[in-house]
C-alpha cells in the first residue's frame, strides 16, 4: 500500500478522508498533542489494523476522538455532572476522560475494559474531519509501538509508510506531548497519565484530583494499560539531568568522558552556552532553562532527530516535576528507562 500525505486539503479531500475512515481504512490525523493513527472506533476490524500497523500490545485500549462533547452521549452509559464540568472547561483540549462505556462501543476499543477513553482535540482541521466522518475515531499516537511519538506528518510517514492509507498533514503539533488521561468518578478524578492539562488546572473544576498510585512509585498495576509498556524510547541510551545550567553542564561533561560522538544533547540556551565548545555534542536547544512548555514541544522531535543522526548517547536536560513538567518528566523517565539524575 502507498501512503499518501495530504497537505492543504480541499473539501473533496476531507470528504474522501472521512469516507476512508468510515470504510475501515487507517488515516493519520493531526491533533494539538501528537499525530494520531485513526480508524473507525465502532468497527473492530478497522481497529485491528491499528494494532497491526503499530505492533501494539492487544490489551492496550484506544482513545476515541469526537468533534464535541455532545457526541459522547451514545458512547457512554451516563454523563455525570463532573464529566460535564470537565468537558465544559477543557474541551476541546488535551484532556482524555474515561467513562463507563455503552454497548455501542466495541470491546476492541477498550481492550475489554468497562470504561471508554474519550477526547475532543483542540485542532480545527481534526475536528472538521471527525465531524465529517460521523463516527468516533480511535487513534493512538501514530508511531511504531515503543518509539517516540510523531509531532509532524514526516515523522508519521517515517514509521507508517506502507502501513496506512493517508496522512493528513497540518504542520507541527503545537503541544508535542500527549493528553492527560483521567478516570472520572462522581466526586473525584484520578490522573492515569499526566499530559497537556495539569493537576492544578483540573483542581479548578473538581475538588479531589489524585494521581493513579502506579504513577507515584508504588508497585501497583497502572489503570491505563499503556503506562506499563516501554515507551517513547530513542535508539541510543539516554540519561536525563535536572539541575542548574552549571550542574547540568558539569554532569554532561562527566557522563560523556571517553565516549565518542556524536552525543545528542537536548538542552536549554543557558546550558548550551556552557557546553557548545565540545565538538562531540550535537545540541538541540529547546528554549530557556526550566521552560517545560518549550521542552515538551521539542522533546519527541529531538529524539527522532538524534535517531536519524545515529548518536551514541543522548543527554537531556530535565525540568522540575511540577505543573506541565510532570508530564514531561513522565515521558523523560520512560524514554530514558528511569535514568534521571537530580543535581
Ligand atoms: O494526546 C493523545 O492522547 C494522543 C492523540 C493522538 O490524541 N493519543 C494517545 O493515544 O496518546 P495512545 O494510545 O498512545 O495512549 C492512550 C493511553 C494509553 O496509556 C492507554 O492505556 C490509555 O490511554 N487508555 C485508553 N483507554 C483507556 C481506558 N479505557 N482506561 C484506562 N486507560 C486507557
Ligand atoms: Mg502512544
Amino acid at each position: 500500500m502507498d501512503t499518501k500525505i495530504i497537505t492543504n486539503p480541499s473539501e473533496q479531500d476531507i470528504d474522501m478522508l472521512a469516507r476512508a475512515l468510515r470504510n475501515g481504512e487507517l488515516v493519520s490525523i493531526p491533533t494539538e498533542t501528537v499525530y494520531g493513527l485513526g480508524a473507525n472506533g465502532l468497527d473492530p476490524e478497522a481497529m485491528d489494523k491499528i494494532y497491526a500497523a503499530k505492533g501494539r500490545p492487544s490489551d492496550n485500549p484506544l482513545i476515541l476522538h469526537v468533534p464535541n462533547s455532545e457526541s459522547i452521549k451514545p458512547l457512554v452509559t451516563e454523563v455525570s455532572s463532573t464529566a460535564q464540568a470537565l468537558m465544559d472547561s477543557f474541551w476541546p483540549g488535551p484532556l482524555t476522560i474515561t467513562l463507563p462505556k455503552s454497548d455501542l462501543v466495541p470491546d476492541r476499543a477498550t481492550g475489554g475494559l468497562p470504561r471508554v477513553a474519550l477526547r475532543c482535540p483542540d485542532h480545527d482541521g481534526c475536528r472538521v474531519l471527525l465531524q465529517r466522518a460521523g463516527v468516533p475515531i480511535a487513534a493512538p499516537s501514530a508511531n511504531i509501538s515503543g518509539r517516540p511519538s510523531p509531532t509532524t506528518a514526516q515523522d508519521v510517514y517515517n514509521d507508517m509508510n506502507g502501513r496506512i492509507s493517508y496522512i493528513l498533514d497540518a504542520g507541527p503539533c503545537t503541544i508535542g506531548v500527549e493528553s492527560t488521561v483521567v478516570e472520572v468518578h462522581d466526586d473525584k478524578v484520578i490522573i492515569l497519565r499526566p499530559g497537556g492539562i495539569t493537576k492544578a488546572q483540573l483542581e479548578t473544576v473538581v475538588s479531589t484530583v489524585e494521581y493513579d498510585t502506579a504513577l507515584v512509585g508504588a508497585e501497583t498495576k497502572p489503570k491505563a494499560p499503556g503506562m506499563k509498556y516501554t515507551h517513547y524510547a530513542p535508539d541510543a541510551p539516554m540519561t536525563v539531568v535536572v539541575g542548574t545550567p552549571e550542574s547540568v553542564a558539569n554532569t554532561f561533561n562527566e557522563l560523556s568522558k571517553g565516549i565518542e560522538g556524536p552525543i545528542g544533547c537536548l538542552v536549554s540556551h543557558e546550558t548550551y552556552e556552557l557546553i557548545k565548545d565540545d565538538s562531540r555534542f550535537m545540541c538541540h536547544c529547546f528554549g530557556h532553562h526550566g521552560d517545560a512548555l518549550a521542552l515538551g514541544h521539542d522533546f519527541y522531535k529531538s529524539l527522532l532527530h538524534f535517531n536519524e543522526n545515529r548518536v551514541t548517547l543522548i543527554l537531556a536536560e530535565g525540568v522540575n516535576d511540577d505543573g506541565f513538567g510532570v508530564a514531561i518528566m513522565n515521558r523523560m523517565e520512560k524514554a530514558s528507562g528511569h535514568h534521571i539524575i537530580y543535581k
